[in-house]
């Protein structure tokens, strides 16, 4: 498998296949601007390193590496349902394209950027467990001066496919108490601590002193995470998404869940580049729909 992959799509010095934990086979890009690890499991980026800096991304020391079970940090993809599923508990949260086997599609080096392009199609995914009609899923993840990553949705059945997504980006911070995130001022949101859903107005920059749970919609400018105890900003711009998802699970929720250390709240932010709620996406027949998500880097 992973010889093959590497024989039909490595690019030397540029991208190959690796094994990484638990034997998930990884995708390793660099080139002199980055470094990117992806994994194919997912299609699940786990790390952005610009050359000679620290990790972007935020990823969990207890995350599982498990078939079945999302990996928690980096990037994971939610795709065709965000949050629960309308209709059935028993249904995987945020969908079932972060928790399936993707292909690859191609591989590419140019001007700087390296590309990997992977696929999921309805036939790849369990069709007694989820009833889909035909797509295919693609996720490119271009790797450079910054992380372009982008998901395109086509259609390919016979009805409109009613979609809500997530590139749901884990942030890496020196300590959330003193972060804030700038882009969201005036915007309208949906407040989901607790399991409530309170109609908000965001004013001014958001910052953290407890739980953060919030889902702002129609809203499509960039963010930037400033972050007082590091000499970084991030910024997410995007294209394609009307919905920003801002989480930190703070005390007792980052102590619910098994695949997150019990003070890795402090370390982590989620600003995601989303379509949910109200600005779920409907895609004719034979149509498709594309949300990118572009990450980068300020320094002191
Ligand atoms: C966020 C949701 O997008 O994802 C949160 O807004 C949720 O409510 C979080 O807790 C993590 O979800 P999961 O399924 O990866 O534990």
């Amino acid at each position: 498998m992973l010889e093959e992959l590497n024989e039909k799509y490595s690019i030397p010095g540029r991208l190959e296949f690796v094994r990484g934990k638990e034997d998930f086979i990884l995708a390793e890009l660099r080139n002199p601007h980055s470094r990117c690890t992806v994994s194919l499991y997912g299609a699940h980026v786990l790390s952005f390193k610009p050359e000679g800096r620290e990790d972007i991304l935020w990823m969990s020391g207890f995350s599982f590496f498990e078939k079945g079970k999302p990996i928690r940090g980096g990037i994971p993809v939610c795709w065709p349902w965000f949050g629960a599923h309308t209709s059935d508990n028993a249904m995987p949260s945020h969908g079932f394209a972060r928790i399936s086997r993707w292909n690859v599609k191609s591989a590419s080096n140019d001007d700087g950027v390296t590309e990997l392009v992977l696929s999921l199609k309805n036939t790849d995914v369990n069709p007694g467990k989820f009833k889909v009609e035909p797509f295919e899923l693609k996720l490119a993840v271009r790797c450079g001066k910054t992380l372009e990553v982008e998901l395109l949705t086509e259609n390919n059945g016979m009805e409109n496919f009613i979609v809500s997504e997530a590139l749901h980006s884990y942030f890496s911070v020196s300590d959330i108490g003193r972060v804030s995130i700038s882009g969201l001022d005036g915007a309208a949101y949906i407040d989901t601590v607790n399991g409530l859903h309170a109609s908000k107005v965001q004013s001014g920059d958001v910052r953290f002193d407890s739980e953060v749970d919030r889902i702002y919609s129609k809203s499509v400018c960039d963010c930037i995470i400033s972050d007082s105890g590091s000499a970084r900003r991030i910024k997410v711009s995007k294209t394609g998404s009307r919905t920003t998802v801002i989480w930190n699970p703070w005390i007792a929720k980052a102590a619910r869940m098994p695949d997150f250390g019990n003070e890795e709240y402090r370390s982590m932010v989620c600003v995601e580049t989303a379509n949910a709620g109200t600005d779920k996406v409907s895609i004719p027949p034979g149509r498709n729909h594309g949300m990118k998500t572009v990450i980068s880097c300020e320094y002191d």
